[in-house]
C-alpha cells in the first residue's frame, strides 16, 4: 500500500510510523504540511491509498479529504477534539488516556472513528508520554485502521461515527496560558509538577525569575526548604508545601528566546545560596559486578560541561572492582548529541560547538579505551546524530523494543560528525552500509539496526522491563565462564585497530571535517542550528523524506 504521511513536521511518533509502516512493506512517503497546494500535488504525485496524518497543526484541504481516505492520528480518547489534547489530561489528572484514529472530514476532529487505543496516564512530562504510550498506542490504532482498509473499500466495514453525546472526551478549547498559570502561594507542590509537565517541550508554563518573565520547564519535586536556591543547571522554588527544582527556562524578556538551563538563561542565580545536588542527572549503581551510569540530560542534549561531568563519573565507576560498565542514558533519550541550544546561546557558536565536540570525542575515547570492563550501551529511550555514535564507543548496544534511532548527522547543515564514528559505523555494518545510513538520513527501526549490526539487540515490554533485563543480561556476561576470554579478546582486538590506525588519527580527519563546519566558508551548519533551535517551519519537504519528489518519480498508474 502506499501511505503518504501528511505531517506538520517528521516527529519522533511520525518517525516511528515511517519505520514500523515501511518494515510491513507498506510504500511510505511523507509530505510537511507547508500549504494547501503543496499537499494537493503530493498527492497527485504519489497517488497514496491511504493519507495519514500523524502530527497536523491545521485541517487537510477538502479538494484532498473529499477524494482520499485521509486518517488523522488525534492523541486523545474517542471524543476528545482539539488542540491541547495532553496538555488537559495531564492538567486534569486523567487515570486513563488514549488515541483515536479519525476519518478527516469538514469539523476538526470529529469524523467517524477508525480505531482507538487507551492506556493508563504516568505521572510524566507531555513529551515523555507522548514520545511513550501516544506513539505505541498510536502505532497499534494505525495497524488496526490500515487492516481495516480492504473492508472499507469493499463496503463491508464502516468506520464508527462519533457519538458526541455518550463519549467520555469532548471539544476543548486549546490551552490558554492563564489556564497553566501558577498560584506560588496556593499550588501544591503536585499541582505545579502538573502544570509545568503538562506544557513541556512547548510551549511552557509563562511564569517569572528574579522578576523577568520566562517559561518554565524540566521541573522536580525537591525536599521542602524554605530559601529559594541554585543547584547546579537549576533553581529551586517554594511551592506551598514544598519545593521544586527548575531546570529550564525560555526568557521571554531578553537573549535568544531559546530553552536554556535556568541557570545559564539567568546570570543573576549565581548570587543564590548553592544547595546540595538533588535533581541529580547522573547517577551511578552497582550490583553483581555490574556498574550502571545513568545519564538524564533533558531533551538529551549534551553540553560541554554534561560531557565533562559524565566523563568524571565514569572514570569513578572504572575505577571500581566491577566488571561491566552500562551506559544506561536516560528514560526518555540515550543521547542527542551535542547541545545545539546551548551553542546556539554562546557567545561565539563555533568556538562552542568545537569545546563541544572535543568534551564529547574525550568520552567517547575513554569508553572505547577502557581494557578492564566490558562496556554496554543500553538506549532506554531514542538516540540521534552524535548521541547515536556515543552508543557505538561501547563494546555491545541494546536497545529497548520500538524506540528510533537517527545515526546520522547531514540534517545538520550537512554536519559530519565526529565521536569516532569513521572507526565504529563501519566495523559494525560494513563500508557500504555506513556509507548508506549518512547518505539516506533516515529513521532506523531497531530491528533494521540489529539486522545491520548498529546494535546487537532489542527487547523489553516497557522502559521498566528493559532495564531490567539489561541488568540481568549484563550479570550473566558477567558470570559466564568466558568472560575472561571476551575481555582478553576485546584487548586484542583494540590493540590490533590502534597499530593498524590509531584512535588519535580518527578524531584528527574527523575533526578536520568539523574544524570546517564550524569555521569554514560554508555557513550551512550554523544557519540549519539556528532554524533548529528556533523551530522555524519548513517551507519544503526534505527530498530523502518526499520520495514522491525524487528525480525520475513518475506517478504510479494503479
Ligand atoms: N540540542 C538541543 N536540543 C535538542 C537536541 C540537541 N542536540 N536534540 C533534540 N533537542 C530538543 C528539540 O529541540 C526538542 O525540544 P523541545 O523540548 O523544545 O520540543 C526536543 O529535544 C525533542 O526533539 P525533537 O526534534 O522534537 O525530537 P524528535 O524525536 O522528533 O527528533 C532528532 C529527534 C534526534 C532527529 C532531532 O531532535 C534532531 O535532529 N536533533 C539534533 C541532533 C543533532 O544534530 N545534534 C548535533 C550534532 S551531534
Amino acid at each position: 500500500m502506499r501511505i503518504l504521511l501528511l505531517t506538520h513536521t517528521f516527529n519522533s511518533l511520525t518517525q516511528r510510523l515511517f519505520v514500523d509502516l515501511t518494515a510491513r512493506e507498506h510504500e511510505v512517503s511523507v509530505e510537511l504540511d507547508i500549504n494547501d497546494s503543496v499537499t494537493a500535488e503530493a498527492v497527485t504525485l504519489f497517488r497514496p491509498h491511504l493519507i495519514l496524518a500523524p502530527y497536523l497543526r491545521r485541517a487537510i484541504p477538502e479538494s484532498v479529504w473529499r477524494n482520499h481516505v485521509c486518517l488523522i492520528v488525534h492523541p486523545g480518547i474517542v471524543g476528545d477534539r482539539g488542540a491541547s489534547a495532553l496538555d488537559w489530561a495531564i492538567l486534569e489528572g486523567e487515570t486513563e488516556w488514549g488515541v483515536t484514529v479519525l476519518q478527516a472530514e469538514a469539523v476538526m476532529d470529529a469524523g467517524p472513528i477508525w480505531a482507538a487505543e487507551t492506556f493508563a496516564m504516568r505521572t510524566a512530562t507531555k513529551s515523555s508520554l507522548y514520545r511513550n504510550e501516544v506513539t505505541e498506542a498510536a502505532l497499534r490504532a494505525v495497524l488496526t485502521a490500515i487492516e481495516r482498509l480492504p473492508d472499507y473499500h469493499a463496503g463491508r466495514w464502516q468506520p464508527v461515527p462519533l457519538d458526541a453525546a455518550n463519549a467520555r472526551g469532548r471539544l476543548r478549547q486549546p490551552m490558554k496560558q492563564g489556564d497553566r498559570a501558577i498560584d506560588w502561594e496556593q499550588d501544591d507542590t503536585q499541582t505545579v509538577l502538573r502544570k509545568i509537565n503538562a506544557a513541556d517541550g512547548f510551549p511552557g508554563v509563562l511564569d517569572s525569575l528574579f522578576g523577568r518573565p520566562c517559561h518554565l520547564y524540566d521541573a522536580h519535586a525537591v525536599p521542602a526548604r524554605g530559601v529559594p536556591g541554585r543547584v547546579r543547571m537549576g533553581i529551586v522554588r517554594a511551592t506551598r508545601d514544598g519545593a521544586v527544582w527548575i531546570g529550564h527556562v525560555r526568557r521571554a524578556d531578553v537573549g535568544p528566546g531559546i530553552k536554556l538551563p535556568t541557570i545559564a538563561a539567568f546570570p543573576e542565580a549565581a548570587d543564590l545560596p548553592e544547595h546540595a545536588d538533588e535533581a541529580a542527572d547522573i547517577h551511578y549503581e552497582e550490583t553483581d559486578g555490574v556498574g550502571c551510569l545513568h545519564f538524564d540530560f533533558y531533551n538529551g542534549a549534551m553540553g560541554t560541561a554534561a560531557c565533562e561531568r559524565l566523563l568524571a563519573a565514569y572514570q569513578q565507576a572504572r575505577s571500581r572492582p566491577t566488571r561491566i560498565i552500562v551506559f544506561m542514558g536516560g528514560p526518555d533519550f540515550f543521547s542527542n548529541g551535542l547541545d545545539l541550544n546551548l551553542i546556539e546561546a554562546a557567545v561565539n557558536p563555533a568556538d562552542e560547538s568545537w569545546r563541544n565536540i572535543s568534551a564529547m570525542d574525550d568520552l567517547c575515547q575513554a569508553i572505547l579505551e577502557t581494557g578492564n570492563h566490558l562496556t554496554v550501551s543500553a538506549l532506554q529511550g531514542n538516540a540521534g546524530a552524535g548521541g547515536a555514535f556515543l552508543a557505538l564507543a561501547a563494546d555491545l548496544v541494546w536497545a529497548r523494543n520500538g524506540i528510533i534511532l537517527n545515526p546520522h548527522y547531514k540534517n545538520m547543515g550537512n554536519l559530519y560528525g565526529s565521536e569516532y564514528w569513521t572507526y565504529r559505523l563501519p566495523r559494525r555494518v560494513g563500508e557500504d552500509e555506513a556509507r548508506k545510513i549518512m547518505q539516506h538520513r533516515l529513521p532506523l527501526g531497531n530491528e533494521e539496526a540489529r539486522r545491520l549490526g548498529f546494535i546487537d539487540a532489542h527487547f523489553g515490554r516497557d522502559t521498566a522491563d528493559f532495564v531490567a533485563q539489561v541488568k540481568h543480561r549484563a550479570a550473566a556476561l558477567v558470570a559466564a565462564p568466558d568472560f575472561a576470554e571476551r575481555l582478553a579478546a576485546k584487548r586484542a582486538r583494540r590493540a590490533a585497530d590502534q597499530a593498524a590506525k590509531p584512535l588519535a588519527q580518527y578524531r584528527a580527519e574527523e575533526l578536520a571535517h568539523m574544524q570546517r563546519n564550524f569555521y569554514g566558508f560554508d555557513p550551512s551548519y550554523h544557519v540549519a542550528r539556528h532554524h533548529f533551535v528556533h523551530k522555524t517551519p519548513h517551507s519544503w519537504t526534505p527530498r530523502h523524506l518526499a520520495r514522491h519528489r525524487e528525480l525520475g518519480w513518475t506517478p504510479p498508474q494503479d
